[in-house]
């Protein structure tokens, strides 16, 4: 099949269509429209009260553990982790533009060591918060963002080590794996919204101990994960076939992930602005 293709490829390039590289990139452009309403989220609603050191005003929307009157190791870890967690979901999306990589290799270097620097951070900050701190409602939750978190650290290093080493297409590819798994705090509000909007909330508990969040707490990270591997390996030696099974993939990830994103404005962020 990889034969036949290969031989006619000469005499009519200019006919064939590349689904899986315009999958990808509606795909992206997809995770970027939900990434920045997540980021703009972040600048309007926890920026104020952080700079300002109006530290309760994170609790004016519910969470886990915020602010907390006394405690100023915890309220000091969360306000680092709020304010690099725009800077890392907003370089995230700068460092995967293809052309800004190829105008502006300075750029792409300095925002790529601030990204890793914000996702080291954000994960051992984010270990520290739930296992120091205590902030988590059921341990599956708990040993699923830790999952994440060592993804991140584990993945971070071998894409750095990469571009140290000049192997730009293993970069590449560990860093396409670093921003699936970055990204997972992000995936996991939008799978809550999307699930939400399908089955009215079916599975979700209480103190998030339901058969859904179990399975979520977990396919934030791996879900993604095993997408972006399906995408890197039918881009590296897939049959056509699998490209255009892996590009329907990216297609229809990308349509759910704007329906969750919008879903996640109108219900999680929106209302707290
Ligand atoms: C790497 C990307 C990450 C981003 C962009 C991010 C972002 C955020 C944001 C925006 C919040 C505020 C809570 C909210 O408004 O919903 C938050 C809280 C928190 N994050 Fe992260 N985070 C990341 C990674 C992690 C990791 C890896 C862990 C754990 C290992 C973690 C643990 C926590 C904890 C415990 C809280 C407090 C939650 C609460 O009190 O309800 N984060 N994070």
């Amino acid at each position: 099949m990889a034969t036949i293709d290969a031989s006619l490829a000469p005499a009519r390039p200019a006919r064939r269509t590349d689904w899986l590289g315009r999958s990808a990139t509606f795909c992206y452009l997809a995770i970027a429209a939900g990434q920045l309403l997540f980021v703009a989220f972040i600048l309007l609603f926890y920026y104020p009260p952080t700079l300002t050191g109006n530290f309760a005003g994170w609790n004016d929307k519910p969470i886990i553990k915020g602010f907390v009157p006394g405690d100023t190791a915890g309220n000091l870890f969360f306000a680092a982790h709020v304010l690099m967690a725009a800077v890392l979901t907003f370089g995230g999306l700068v460092q995967l533009v293809p052309a800004i990589r190829s105008r502006w290799p300075g750029l792409h270097r300095w925002n790529g060591r601030l990204y890793m620097l914000c996702a080291l951070a954000l994960a051992l900050g984010g270990l520290w918060m739930t296992w120091g701190r205590g902030t988590w409602l059921n341990y599956i939750g708990a040993i699923g963002i830790t999952l994440d978190a060592l993804l991140i650290i584990g993945f971070a290093a071998l894409a750095w080590q990469a571009a140290r080493h000049r192997r730009f297409a293993d970069h590449r590819r560990w860093a396409i794996r670093l921003f699936a798994v970055a990204s997972a705090v992000w995936f996991m509000r939008v799978g809550y919204m999307v699930w939400g909007l399908a089955t009215g909330g079916a599975g979700i508990g209480k103190a998030m101990d339901g058969p859904f969040d179990l399975f979520l707490a977990f396919a934030n990270s791996l879900l993604p994960l095993a997408v972006a591997e399906l995408y890197l390996r039918a881009g590296a030696h897939g049959t056509p076939a699998a490209k255009k099974g892996v590009a329907a993939l990216l297609t229809i990830s990308g349509l759910v992930i704007l329906a969750g994103s919008a879903g996640a404005w109108m219900m999680m962020w929106g209302p707290y602005i």
